[in-house]
């Protein structure tokens, strides 16, 4: 049967590793999309490099000038891996009005252009697939879209940024700080020159913002994302958390609320402290998971490689076949971008932090004399802040000063903002309070 053809807008790793797949495991591919699945053009800065890695493939195209791919009438699919979002958005609105489908790696593109791109592609009747934009290999946008679409999903809960949590995990298991552990990450190619997307939450946020759309039927928003990174973290904390059975990862978080009678959505990527006997709690090193909560289902856990060559690879080719399959489809019969009709998508209201409800750990240098708890649980307890549990460190010898560290139970965040503020100014709390997020996730 006649070849599908596909043009690569990018040969760098993910490029590179979707030409390897594809080739090595051609057989099997063309078996399951029904017909064969080529590369026939190449965009690519690296020619050489691109040359290099196709010798001997037979007829491949070669361009450094992506326009020309987006708009050539040989290619059927074009595929986005070029990363950025201005250059990128160009291309793919381009390919897109001259009746391309498209596959894209690219989350920040979708989540601040998504919505954009989604009008776009469906008024020119074609598919946009982003498989490999959230968790890399793990198919968790498949597993959002259709293998849970029976159910209410309530929330989810990822670490979807490998770079942190790999710098999470070695803080925790070595006990080093986090510039250091950064500075290793970066020697290592876990970490970009400028780590800032990774460490800030940012990355996380941009794929959170695509997991929400998709999970609650609401258009992307990531401008009303919260994003906290993991820079500030100190490993005292790490240690503190562990002393009581809590394990510190980047979550990202979106959730089903209701304020004051009002449906909400929750939108947020922070450190948080989670119980070390969940599963999600031991996700290590460079590796992503997310867990979804569906009203039917239960708790699903969905595990993986968020990143490298092959395995985001994995995720660009299943869009690839799942667009070969659906080619010749009605556009009406395919699964819609964001999982639900086009005009089925509600505007409930993302809620700022401030309304947000969760618990929290809460660390702080006091002095070590009489009353001083009694001021800080009275400040708390004025505030309907219960507390979960607590430590007192034993004060270094000949110190006056020890640190208390505090669980609450839950309680809306500008309830714990202002008990934190009236906490700082009294006279017997030194400096400024650390806290943390806390998530039972059960
Ligand atoms: N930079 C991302 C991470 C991988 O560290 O998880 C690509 O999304």
């Amino acid at each position: 049967m006649k070849p599908l053809n596909v043009g690569l807008l990018g040969f760098g790793v993910v490029g590179r590793g979707t030409w390897d797949v594809l080739r090595r495991n051609a057989e099997e591919i063309t078996r399951r999309a029904g017909r064969p699945i080529r590369i026939n053009w190449i965009a690519t800065r690296t020619l050489d490099r691109a040359r290099e890695g196709t010798r001997g493939a037979g007829e491949v195209n070669l361009t450094s000038d992506p326009a020309v791919l987006v708009r050539h009438p040989d290619v059927d699919i074009v595929c986005e891996l070029i990363g950025g979002t201005d250059a990128a958005r160009t291309l793919v609105l381009e390919a897109i009005a001259h009746g391309k489908h498209v596959v894209t790696a690219n989350k920040a593109l979708l989540a601040l252009h998504g919505n954009e791109i989604f009008k776009a592609a469906s008024a020119a009747g074609v598919m946009v697939a982003f498989e490999a934009a959230v968790a890399g290999g793990v198919p968790i946008i498949k597993a959002l879209r259709e293998g849970l679409t029976a159910n209410r999903i309530e929330w989810l809960a990822g670490i979807i940024n490998g770079t942190s949590n790999f710098i999470l995990s070695q803080m925790r298991e070595t006990g080093a700080s986090f510039a250091e552990v950064l500075k290793e990450a970066q020697q290592r190619g876990y970490a970009e020159a400028d780590p800032t997307f990774d460490v800030e939450g940012i990355d996380a946020a941009h794929k959170l913002t695509i997991m929400s759309a998709i999970a609650f039927g609401v258009p992307m928003q990531f401008d009303r994302a919260y994003a906290e990174g993991i820079s500030k973290l100190s490993r005292l904390d790490i240690r503190y958390a562990e002393e009581l059975g809590y394990r510190i990862k980047l979550l990202g978080i979106t959730r089903r609320a209701r304020v004051d009678g009002r449906e909400g959505i929750e939108l947020r990527v922070h450190p948080t402290l989670v119980p070390a006997k969940r599963l999600i709690a031991n996700v290590e090193g460079a590796m992503n998971a997310v867990l979804v909560k569906g009203d039917a289902v239960g708790a699903t856990l969905h595990y993986g490689a968020g990143a490298g060559a092959e395995p985001t690879a994995s995720a660009v080719i299943a869009d690839l076949v799942d667009v070969t399959r659906m080619h010749t489809a009605d556009p009406e019969h395919r699964v819609p971008h964001l999982a639900f009709q086009p005009d089925q998508l509600t505007d409930v209201p993302f809620l700022p932090i401030g309304e947000v409800v969760t618990s929290y750990y809460l660390r702080m240098r006091v002095d070590d004399k009489a009353g001083v708890l009694a001021d800080i649980t009275r400040i708390l307890a004025d505030r309907d802040i219960s507390i979960d549990a607590m430590i007192q460190k034993e004060p270094d010898e000949g110190q006056f000063q020890t640190d208390i560290i505090m669980l609450t139970h839950q309680t809306v965040e500008k309830n714990i903002d202002a008990a934190i503020a009236a906490i700082e100014a009294l006279p017997t709390v030194r400096g400024k309070i650390v806290r943390i997020r806390l998530e039972e996730l059960n």
